[in-house]
């Protein structure tokens, strides 16, 4: 059956609106729709805010992760906010890609590609439309919040309505973010030769005692080590290490803002969605013969799926066929998202692929699929939840004989308390602390690292099995 959706779904004619078309998973109810086709003119008029030759160059990067010679950190924030534009924000999340980039060059001896959730990661999908709440002491059903290109997290009437003017505020939002990184990563932020600017002091001013102090030390002396051998490399590469490149990726959930700015673009063949770099599928959003899949199957840009246990795996072959007919190598990228206990869904869908010969990229999301909430509501993960999902799918992948070509976190630079466990000590007595996501738990920056390192020293230990 699959398989026979993904021909018919590829042989209808495809449009930057044939999705329209099409079932619509997590659609959002606009109430004046003159206000949202003003709103969608205008996006479309608007300049892009990434480039095709950008995409091409990322979707080239890909092509080599896929084929074992890059490895890639794809993370940020699970959903960004419009408040949360500063320029704090921007670089603590910078910052702590960039170091977990090192830590895992200084592991596998690949170049690794950075791709950030950011700039755009404003748009959420949810488990209910609704949400039952309390006003004045009256119990009350409004809208769940879709995040900010939608409407706002307030529970009031007014900032639940989905309001089509925040798709031109998250554009712009967008816009301001991008220009900011644009401007650190090719200044004297990135460049390695003033890594004091990456503020490593935390490592040793830990308030810890005994085990966990050692740990922070090792991991610190493994950090300036990996330092040093950036610069060591940097030696015959100045402008490589002056230099890095960041991509931009999120969630391309709201269909009005993806294609409001899907356009073609001079002296190359078909259309791309300019609001990032690699919009990606959710694990809710991806049915076959839905919208989502019906627009992204039609861009040039190289597009993300998040699988969960869920899925069969000839529906994964099938959703490769459908969304790369091309076959182009770079162009999918597969983020599994088990969770620990359920990485044996895993090797099938792996042997299934490898069988049909579709190209992917293979990306592990150790997070979403280990979330569960406390006894007092908390939303959190696990991190030895994370690090053996990590794990497993590692293993899963040794044996099926294909290439993880790298991890999907949602990781914060700020000191925050979401996610219980790892070396920071984190507790669920503790999450109160400082639990500031306006979504899922992320993993602050002490417990971002430890994994960068745990993945950087399996990644060591089997790098003579992996393909150069
Ligand atoms: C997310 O990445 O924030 C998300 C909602 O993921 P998934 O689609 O895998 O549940
Ligand atoms: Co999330």
């Amino acid at each position: 059956m699959p398989q026979s959706t993904a021909q018919s779904t590829a042989r209808s004619p495809w449009t930057p609106t044939s999705w329209q078309q099409r079932p619509r998973a997590q659609t959002v109810q606009y109430d004046d729709p003159a206000a949202l086709k003003r709103a969608v003119d205008r996006l479309a008029g608007l300049p892009p805010l990434v480039t095709s030759w950008e995409i091409e160059s990322l979707k080239a990067n890909l092509a080599d992760a896929q084929a074992g010679k890059r490895l890639i950190i794809h993370g940020g924030d699970c959903a960004e906010t419009l408040d949360e534009c500063s320029p704090a924000t921007i670089t603590a999340t910078l910052k702590i890609l960039l170091q977990m980039s090192l830590v895992l060059i200084h592991g596998s001896q690949k170049p690794v590609v950075r791709i950030g959730r950011l700039a755009g990661q404003y748009a959420k999908p949810r488990s209910k439309p609704t949400e039952t709440g309390d006003i004045d002491g009256q119990a009350c059903e409004l809208p769940s919040y879709f995040g900010d290109l939608v409407n706002k997290a307030d529970f009031t009437p007014g900032a639940r309505r989905p309001d089509p003017e925040l798709l031109l505020a998250g554009y712009h939002h967008a816009a301001m973010t991008l220009n900011f990184i644009r401007s650190l990563a090719t200044g004297g932020f990135a460049d390695l030769h003033h890594a004091e600017q990456w503020d490593l002091r935390f490592l040793t001013n830990a308030q810890l005692s005994g085990d966990l102090r050692e740990r922070y030390q090792r991991m610190s002396q493994e950090v300036r080590s990996a330092i040093r051998f950036a610069e060591l490399i940097g030696e015959n590469s100045m402008h490589e290490v002056s230099r890095v490149d960041f991509f931009a990726s999120h969630e391309g959930l709201n269909l009005e803002y993806e294609s409001a700015q899907t356009r073609k673009v001079p002296r190359r063949d078909g259309y791309y969605c300019l609001t990032t770099h690699l919009p990606w599928i959710g694990e809710r959003t991806r049915a076959l013969d839905g919208a989502h899949v019906e627009f992204f199957r039609g861009i040039a840009n190289p597009v993300g799926v998040k699988i969960g246990p869920s899925i069969d795996p000839d529906e994964a072959v099938a959703l490769l066929r459908t969304l790369n007919h091309k076959r182009e190598p770079g162009k999918i990228v597969l983020i599994s998202r088990m969770g620990a206990t359920k990485v044996d869904a895993l090797p099938p869908i792996l042997r299934a692929v490898e069988k049909s010969g579709e190209p992917a990229v293979w990306l592990c999301d150790p997070m979403h699929g280990n979330g569960h909430v406390t006894d007092d509501g908390r939303k959190t993960r696990s991190f030895d939840a994370i690090v053996a999902e990590l794990r497993s799918t590692m293993a899963a992948h040794a044996q099926a004989g294909t290439v993880l070509g790298g991890v999907h976190v949602e990781v914060t630079g700020h000191d925050v308390t979401e996610v219980i466990g790892g070396a920071s000590g984190v507790t669920q007595e503790r999450l109160s602390e400082n639990y500031a996501t306006a979504c899922d738990p992320r993993l602050n920056y002490a417990q971002a690292l430890e994994l960068a390192f745990i993945l950087s020293g399996a990644l060591s230990r089997t790098a003579g099995d992996l393909p150069a």
